[in-house]
């Protein structure tokens, strides 16, 4: 065989042709592999990371891995029709999802299309669901409350507006009850929710959307699902398109309040989509960002300066725990990143003290500066009460003579435990929480039985409304304890009208 050096050069040439080609068209791409969802693809040399990509069938993907020969792209949407070979487009876009006020109301998606087949929705806004978060002159300090309307999360572990709290505890521990009760009882309070429902039942998020709807609060909530069974990218997207709709809101200078319900579900659904993606795992299989996964989203919660408008976006994530270990990878990362937490324990659930919050264990690092003032003259030493009940009640289990002050304290602690309950969707108003601490740390309880104290509870309400209904109107427009000597008043004439139960 001899050769000939014009085929050789014709054949250079033609390489080198195709070479420019190939250049030329780096904004289509082809697939070389796919699977679980995942698609690899050759061709996008100038793709940014986290672009949207669409197949030539029109499901769209997210370009994650970018690298050396290929990049590595999550598909949104349903893969099976998606083969080899097929050609792939750049948007030249980062993901985006509509915002606005239309999307109040509505349950909608990770990619914002509405799900509850009440027609499309009239926005022509979008925001990018990566997005910085405000920076340190952008913000100022947390000093609103946000009331959640439970007695032991306002008095003990107070809320404030651009403030991230963690909810975190085991399964089935009332979290999600604290999540519905806190969005009911923020009616009026010119705020607007965004609940995020991450890998749970199409049932269970249906029953909290018919919930909200009962109870009058689907009006000022968005909700955005990613059920369990969709795919892991829309699960672990959910959260960024929750904190991106409430972003549009907090920058035109209004309220808002975000829960991820639940985190966990979202790092476990981030490890499935990176081992696909083939990035190295780390702790219990996790990839090394997961911190960022999570760190990213809660800095977008913020207080906003007087400047830039004063709005403020509060964030309530809740973390799942296996058997009440809170040093496990995820709720230790979580702790680190939120102002605190609230931590929910199954023996207290269990044993009929809902909600059941460990108070020795939650903390809220913004605390007193998010409490009106009558708030934080009466449940000051509630706190400490609480702990120190606990330790005497193990011993007293012992039996034997106690003294009278520690038969006080037990006494207190019984009745304050019980105050501290809260039955379901019953939210109640800091002029009501404050009237019934006030009453229980000033003594007025300690000779009412502890089977008697919700019903002595809600009957004081109902004649302090009608006989001394200035009260509490006092404590809601000033924020002030009214006169002690008229305090007083209204509770005693009440216990004289009170028969206790035999
Ligand atoms: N304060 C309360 N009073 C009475 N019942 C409550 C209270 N809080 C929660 N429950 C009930 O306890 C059950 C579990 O509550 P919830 O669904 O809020 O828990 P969860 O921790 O979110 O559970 P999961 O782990 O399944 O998400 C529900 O049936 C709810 O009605
Ligand atoms: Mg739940």
């Amino acid at each position: 065989m001899s050769i000939k050096a014009e085929e050789i050069s014709a054949l250079i040439k033609q390489q080198i042709e195709n070479y420019e080609t190939d250049i030329e068209v780096s904004d289509i791409g082809t697939v070389i592999q796919v699977g679980d969802g995942i698609a690899r693809v050759h061709g996008l040399n100038d793709v940014m990371s986290g672009e949207l990509v669409e197949f030539s069938n029109g499901v769209m993907g997210l370009v994650q891995n970018l690298e050396e020969s290929n990049v590595g792209v999550v598909i949104l949407g349903p893969f099976r029709d998606i083969r080899e070979g097929d050609e792939v487009r750049r948007t030249g876009r980062i993901m985006q999802v509509p915002v606005g006020e239309a999307m109040l109301g509505r349950v909608v998606n990770s990619l914002g299309q509405p799900v509850d087949g009440r027609g499309p929705i009239e926005t022509t806004k979008t925001r990018p669901i990566e997005s910085p978060a405000p920076g340190v002159m952008d913000r100022k300090s947390v000093h609103e409350p946000l009331q959640t309307g439970l007695k032991v999360i306002d008095s003990m572990i107070p809320v404030g507006r651009g403030q991230r709290e963690l909810i975190i505890g085991d399964r089935q521990t009332g979290k999600t009850a604290v999540a519905l009760d806190t969005i009911i009882n923020q009616k009026d309070q010119d705020m607007i929710c965004i609940y995020v429902a991450i890998g749970q039942k199409e049932s269970t998020v249906r029953g909290v959307v018919e919930t909200l709807r009962q109870q009058g609060a689907l009006d000022y909530t968005i909700v955005v699902t990613a059920s369990a069974s969709q795919p892991a990218p829309l699960l672990y997207l959910a959260p960024y398109t929750g904190v991106t709709l409430g972003e549009e809101f907090m920058y035109n200078g209004k309220h808002v309040l975000v829960i991820y319900d639940d985190l966990s579900k979202q790092a476990a659904a981030y490890r499935e989509l990176s081992l696909l993606l083939r990035r190295p795992p780390g702790r219990e299989a996790f990839p090394g960002d997961v911190f960022y996964l999570h760190s990213r989203l809660l800095e977008r919660a913020a207080k906003l300066s007087d400047e830039k408008g004063g709005g403020s976006l509060t964030a309530l994530p809740f973390v799942e725990t296996q058997a009440g270990d809170i040093s496990a990878y995820i709720p230790t990362n979580v702790i680190s990143i939120t102002d605190g937490q609230i931590f929910l324990e199954s023996d207290l659930f269990h044993s009929g003290v809902r909600p059941a919050v460990n108070a020795g264990l939650s903390v809220s690092r913004v605390g007193g500066s998010a409490q009106i003032k009558a708030m934080k003259k009466v449940a000051g030493t509630l706190r400490l009460d609480l702990a120190s009940y606990r330790e005497l009640e193990s011993f007293a289990q012992f039996g034997s003579d106690l003294d009278r002050a520690t038969q006080a304290k037990l006494n207190r602690g019984a009745r304050t435990v019980e105050v501290l309950k809260q039955g379901l969707h019953k939210p109640l108003g800091v002029e009501k929480q404050v009237a019934i601490i006030y009453a229980l740390v000033n003594g007025f309880l300690d000779d009412i039985p502890v089977a008697d104290i919700q019903r002595f509870e809600a009957e004081m309400f109902e004649y302090i409304e009608k006989n001394a209904n200035e009260i509490f109107e006092h404590i809601r427009n000033t924020g002030n304890l009214p006169e002690t000597a008229d305090f007083n008043n209204a509770i005693e004439g009440f216990k004289k009208t009170f028969v206790v139960s035999e």
